[in-house]
């Protein structure tokens, strides 16, 4: 009987199930075609980076040497040393990073001097690759040649790589060799053995792979760098974030810094090291090796506009209350200046102070610098009134250049409501926004955009993450495809949303501080979270101009029935893009109509394509491939495009002109 009972309930189930599966529902929408809308700036979608999560310094920037110049405050930290070895400060060859080492032999046979480096949370090497060192070094004592070999160590502390390196000068130079990884490790290390009885001095020991991004010296990680190049971004915002900030003045960033010659960039501190006590890095500097000029040769690369943003006389505002934390309103001058220079380093010619650095560092053309970020997420009256005096003296040098104010850390409240007009009256050209909220604010703020003022200033979504906090804030499918609903409003409002950045961008999987992250990577892979896929996909799809897309009662599409819808038109391509996302867990039949297309055109599909998973999947470093863009499919007659979104899914549609 029991038994019975039980049969019965679970075929009950199962059909219930079954008809949850196949419900549909039927929606009919309007595309007017003779409606070509506002253009779609080709910043529209692009990337923040900022050195959080050892994004720079352990990440992107390929270094593979933690405090490769002694010169952390622990002047030894990430570093081992043996037998007889000393640190000095004195003669060094690079004034701002003065120490260096002494390595001499420890006065026993069998114990060896020498040196290990335990790399950003380990070094990753792999079989085949090669690699290239290189050290500053000088024969201090000795007859003769100086020698140290040089090897890779695993896991296993077997050596997988090993190379000797002659010593043969009393002066400073730099010395440099290639060596091949016999295997591959994530957690390797570099040693280095002192082998012969005089005496030398080393600095700056560096290791890189030989094959970075376009294979330069000084050079990125290439996985990560393509990996921003792949999205095909519009703008590169940098080098941050609250590090633009710092936590005292003293360690805010600092452009200056971190041009020139490598070896001579002072090494500062990364406020992230220390900004959650629960996530502390205490080993967390910069070394700006990845500075101001690799950042505009990276956007170069990249296809973006470069977006700097530079430090405005407030130190973070979440970590110093009160006046006296911050320049003075009238001695900000210095920092007027770095703004004002930065613009010349960047476009200045070779006869210009700044741009005759930029040019013997190797990019004697200008990188045709347009935007300029001034503070980030600033507040109170004592942002604007530092603004106006930065407007004031880049308006009268370089009134070409389109200058990003900002309105506070939230998306709305008092902060919000007061800087906003204040950034109206100061005539700022953009307005950055900060979001991160729970999945549910960016289904319910979708429509944030459609009732904007479009008198003032345009907005740059500059930070924005949906925090799936019911998932530990992973970066879930819910979260990508919350995001993938909010910005059909940004798409549908591109005459006032010029730029849109998701943050942060990258995250080491063993030194993270922040969570969600784009993209997550240890020392080999690389992870690219949906997150990530849902950037991509609007911005190799951006179109050329917003097309009005409405239900029939000419609503936009922003919720009803779970639904949300925007496109373009690509005057290149001459094709429409349509994007739908799905939220419910029904199938959506949907009938798109295109209005007003002359009888001799002729419309056809290309591509489709369309993300779908569990809300609470996410991509692994194990896994990356598992929540990934597919290929979907619609049919289009009497210029009736017909698709069906799949239940929880975002989707992508192109339609053709012929
Ligand atoms: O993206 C992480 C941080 O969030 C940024 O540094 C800051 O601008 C914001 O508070």
């Amino acid at each position: 009987m029991k038994k019975n009972v039980f049969r019965a309930l679970s075929l009950f189930l199962c059909l219930v199930a079954c008809q949850v599966v196949t419900a549909q529902e039927n929606y009919e929408f309007i595309l007017n075609t003779k409606k070509i809308g506002a253009p779609v700036q080709s910043t529209m979608y692009g990337l923040f980076f900022e050195d959080i999560n050892f994004a720079a310094d352990g990440g992107l920037y390929a270094e593979l040497v933690k405090n490769r110049s002694f010169d952390f405050p622990q002047s030894l930290m990430g570093w081992n040393i043996f037998g007889k070895v000393t640190v000095r400060n004195d003669k060094s060859p690079f004034e701002r990073n003065p120490n260096y080492l002494v390595l001499s032999p420890s006065g026993h046979a069998h114990k060896h001097t020498g040196i290990e480096n335990e790399g950003y949370r380990g070094m990753g090497f792999k079989e085949g690759a090669s690699y290239r060192f290189s050290v500053w070094a000088k024969k201090l004592r000795g007859d003769g040649e100086q020698k140290i070999r040089v090897e890779f160590i695993d896991s296993h502390n077997d050596v997988i790589g090993k190379q000797e390196l002659v010593i043969n000068s009393s002066d400073w130079k730099k010395y440099t060799m290639v060596m091949p990884a016999k295997a591959t490790e994530a957690k390797g290390s570099l040693r280095i053995f002192f082998t012969t009885q005089g005496s030398i001095a080393l600095d700056h020991v560096s290791l890189f792979p030989t094959d970075t991004y376009k294979g330069r010296e000084n050079g990125l990680r290439k996985d990560l760098a393509e990996a921003l190049a792949d999205i095909n971004p519009g703008i590169f915002r940098f080098p941050g974030g609250c590090i633009v900030e710092g936590t005292d003045l003293e360690t805010r960033y600092d452009w200056k810094k971190s041009v020139g010659k490598v070896e001579n960039r002072p090494v500062n501190e990364n406020r992230w090291h220390y900004t959650f006590t629960n996530r502390f890095f205490p080993d967390y500097f910069q070394s700006y090796g990845l500075g101001f000029y690799e950042y505009f040769l990276l956007s170069e690369d990249i296809g973006a506009e470069p977006l700097p943003v530079v430090n405005c006389g407030l130190a973070c505002q979440y970590q110093n209350d009160g006046e006296h934390c911050h320049v003075p309103v009238g001695e900000l001058d210095l920092y007027i200046q770095d703004a004002l220079d930065l613009i010349e380093f960047a476009n200045g010619d070779k006869s210009t102070t700044w741009g005759k650095v930029r040019s013997e560092m190797g990019h004697p053309e200008p990188f045709n610098l347009k935007f300029i970020g001034i503070g980030n997420e600033q507040w109170g009256n004592e942002y604007p009134e530092r603004l106006e005096r930065f407007v004031k003296a880049i308006r009268a040098k370089y009134p070409e250049i389109k200058i990003v104010g900002s309105s506070g850390p939230a998306a709305e409240g008092k902060e919000f409501d007061y800087l906003w007009p204040e950034m109206k009256r100061l005539k700022v050209d953009l307005v950055d926004e900060h979001y991160y909220k729970e999945p549910d604010w960016f289904f319910n703020n979708a429509a944030r955009y459609d009732n904007y003022d479009r008198k003032g200033p345009a907005v740059f979504a500059g930070e924005y993450a949906s925090h799936d906090h019911a998932n530990k804030k992973q970066n879930s499918f819910l979260s990508a495809l919350s995001e993938a609903a909010f910005m059909t409003g940004l798409e549908r409002n591109a005459d006032i949303v010029h730029m849109c950045t998701y943050a942060p961008l990258f995250a080491h999987v063993d030194a993270w501080q922040w969570k969600p992250d784009m993209i997550w990577f240890d020392n080999l892979r690389m992870m690219k979270t949906p997150n990530y896929y849902v950037q991509q996909i609007y911005a190799q799809h951006k179109g050329t101009n917003v097309m009005t897309l409405t239900t029939k009662e000419k609503k936009a599409i922003s919720g009803q029935g779970g639904l949300y819808a925007s496109a373009v038109y690509d005057k290149d391509q001459k094709s429409y893009i349509i994007k739908v996302v799905n939220t419910t867990n029904v199938v959506k039949d949907i009938a798109i109509n295109l209005t007003g297309v002359k009888k001799s055109t002729t419309l056809s599909v290309g591509e489709c394509i369309m993300m779908h998973h569990d809300l609470k999947a996410v991509n692994t470093l194990d896994e990356p491939q598992n929540i990934i863009p597919q290929k979907t499919s619609g049919t289009i007659e009497n210029n009736t495009l017909s698709i069906k979104a799949q239940p929880q899914s975002f989707n992508l549609y192109t339609i053709k002109q012929q």
